[in-house]
């Protein structure tokens, strides 16, 4: 498959680069900063999504993707206040221009009871949540993070507005361990005890996706 991957330099992006190069795709990374990539892709691009970015060569940078993988996230939760929602529309933009269709971003857990306009009937308690998750961590992280939280339930809004073929994964806390290919998935709700997940989980799921179309046009609980 031909995969492009924002936020290639990333936690969860440098794993959908390992991934996608070992499963032998071809791959474009798309990056801030080209010399802290991991592991060297098919085609490099580079660009800030919030300065004024190319639209041309992003166009280009989506041009024939089978899938195309975000792993875009803030990496100043104050700095980078609305990356996500603003990236995740300058993607979109790019993938009508190239009549590409097919993305997949990541969310998180928390936002599955965040309402939007575009889901204005989120529940207020996710029903994969346990007593402790619901009633104690929940909502200290809600709390502590309700600007990312706010960001990225706007970006699933730019993606059910947008036409494509879409999902958004919803990890819990995410972990620098060894992927074990053990993950689950559930979708618009999160999982019963699952509190964390390996970032190279959440790469493998989010490639596999690529070609699951039941997941199109939905969030997806993911966790171990
Ligand atoms: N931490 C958790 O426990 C947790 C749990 C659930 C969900 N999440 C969400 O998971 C997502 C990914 O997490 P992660 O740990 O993989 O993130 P990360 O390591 O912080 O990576 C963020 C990526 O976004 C890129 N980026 C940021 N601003 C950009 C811009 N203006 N233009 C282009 N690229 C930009 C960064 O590029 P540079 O490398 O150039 O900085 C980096 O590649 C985030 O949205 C986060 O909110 C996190």
């Amino acid at each position: 498959m031909k995969i492009t991957i924002f936020g290639a330099t990333g936690g969860i992006g440098a794993e959908c680069l390992r991934l996608a190069l070992a499963a032998g795709h071809e791959v474009t990374a798309v990056v801030r900063d080209a010399g802290r990539l991991s592991l060297e892709p098919h085609h490099v691009m580079v660009a800030d999504l919030r300065i004024a970015p190319d639209m041309k060569e992003l166009t280009v940078a989506c041009e024939g993707a089978d899938g195309v993988l975000s792993g875009i996230g803030p990496r100043s939760p104050k700095q980078d206040r609305g990356v996500v929602t603003e990236a995740t529309r300058v993607i979109v933009a790019a993938m009508h221009a190239a009549h590409a269709r097919r993305i997949v971003i990541v969310s998180a857990a928390p936002v599955s009871t965040v309402p939007t306009p575009g889901n204005p009937d989120a529940p207020r308690r996710d029903p994969g949540e346990g007593a402790f998750t619901r009633y104690v961590l929940t909502p200290i992280v809600k709390r502590a993070l309700s600007s990312v939280y706010a960001d990225l339930a706007a970006a699933e809004d730019v993606l059910r507005e947008s036409g494509l073929d879409w999902t958004a994964v919803r990890p819990p806390r995410l972990t620098d361990k060894p992927g074990t290919g053990r993950y689950r998935t559930a979708p618009e709700r999160n999982l019963t005890r699952g509190h964390t997940i390996p970032r190279a989980d959440v790469a493998a799921a989010m490639l596999a996706m690529v070609n699951q179309p039941s997941t199109i046009g939905h969030a997806i609980g993911v966790a171990t």
